[in-house]
């Protein structure tokens, strides 16, 4: 006899099954099973390295050497990583028309890498480095390999000292293209699948807002509590590398619910 599925997951499966225009909304525990550490919490980014100095604007314009000393480690993590199940089962849902869209607070790439075709990128990209002099680009991993014999790293252009990796950082603004489309996409969904965020980063964080006023089913992913688990039809405690490949089971298996594409 085969074990009825758990509630929350079945109940999130005919959410998913039913929807014509979910929308995925991520954050950093979405790419934690592929090693790469998130920002709060016990062994989180913020637990070693201080926001301001690493991560904002006016600490960058201050010592850009601080950052690009810092990133060293990190840029290895993401070199190094790939794709994992959560990746994956979001690109499968995309490709079986239970979702529309992805919208992540996360610049790793690992969503395309996944097969995901419609990403807004809310926080930026991190395969670019642009000058924040001269407005000269040129990839991170450029960048990356002179460090050892340069830094911070000057732009080849202009030689200034203020190459940033075109991500958001604190005190910056959000890409607008990407902040509206993810506006857009946030206040058309018929459901909301919210992945491994803590909810704690404005202005990403106020996007579930605009569906959950609507009467949007929100279905929450995150083995820790959020803020918004109490609008939530459905809170799958666990790690999205288990629970989503088990959410796109139950959710092909329902035979009769396929959108029609
Ligand atoms: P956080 O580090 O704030 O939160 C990560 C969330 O992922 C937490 O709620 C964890 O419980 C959850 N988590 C951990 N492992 C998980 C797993 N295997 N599966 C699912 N969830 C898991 O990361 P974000 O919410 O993405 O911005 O942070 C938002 C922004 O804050 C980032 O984009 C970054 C950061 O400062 C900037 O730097 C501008």
């Amino acid at each position: 006899m085969r074990a009825a599925p758990d509630p929350p997951l079945a109940q999130a499966a005919g959410l998913l099954a039913r929807s014509r225009r979910g929308l995925a909304f991520t954050g950093a525990g979405v790419s934690a099973e592929s090693g790469i550490s998130t920002f709060r919490g016990e062994g989180g980014l913020w637990s070693k390295y201080d926001p301001v100095q690493t991560a904002s604007l006016a600490g960058f314009l201050a010592d850009p050497a601080v950052y690009w000393r810092v990133s060293q480690d990190r840029w290895q993590t993401y070199r190094r990583a790939e794709p994992n199940p959560a990746h994956l089962a979001l690109a499968g849902l995309e490709a079986t028309g239970h979702l529309t869209a992805v919208v992540t607070q996360n610049t790793d790439g690992l969503h395309r890498r996944a097969g995901s075709r419609h990403i807004v990128e809310l926080h930026g990209e991190g395969g670019r480095v642009r000058c924040l002099d001269c407005g000269a680009e040129e990839p991170r991993a450029e960048v990356q390999a002179r460090l050892s014999t340069e830094l911070p790293p000057l732009c080849r252009r202009c030689d200034g000292r203020h190459l940033k990796p075109t991500v958001v950082f604190f005190g910056e603004g959000l890409p607008a293209a990407a902040l509206s489309a993810a506006i857009e996409l946030a206040s058309s969904c018929d459901l909301l699948l919210i992945v491994g965020t803590s909810l704690t980063v404005s202005p990403a964080a106020t996007l579930p807002a605009l569906a959950v006023r609507r009467g949007v089913p929100v279905v929450m992913v995150n083995p820790e509590p959020t803020p918004l688990d109490s609008w939530a039809d459905a809170v799958l405690r666990g790690p999205a590398g288990t629970i989503l490949p088990a959410l796109t089971r139950l959710v092909r298996g329902r035979g009769d619910s396929s959108p029609v594409l």
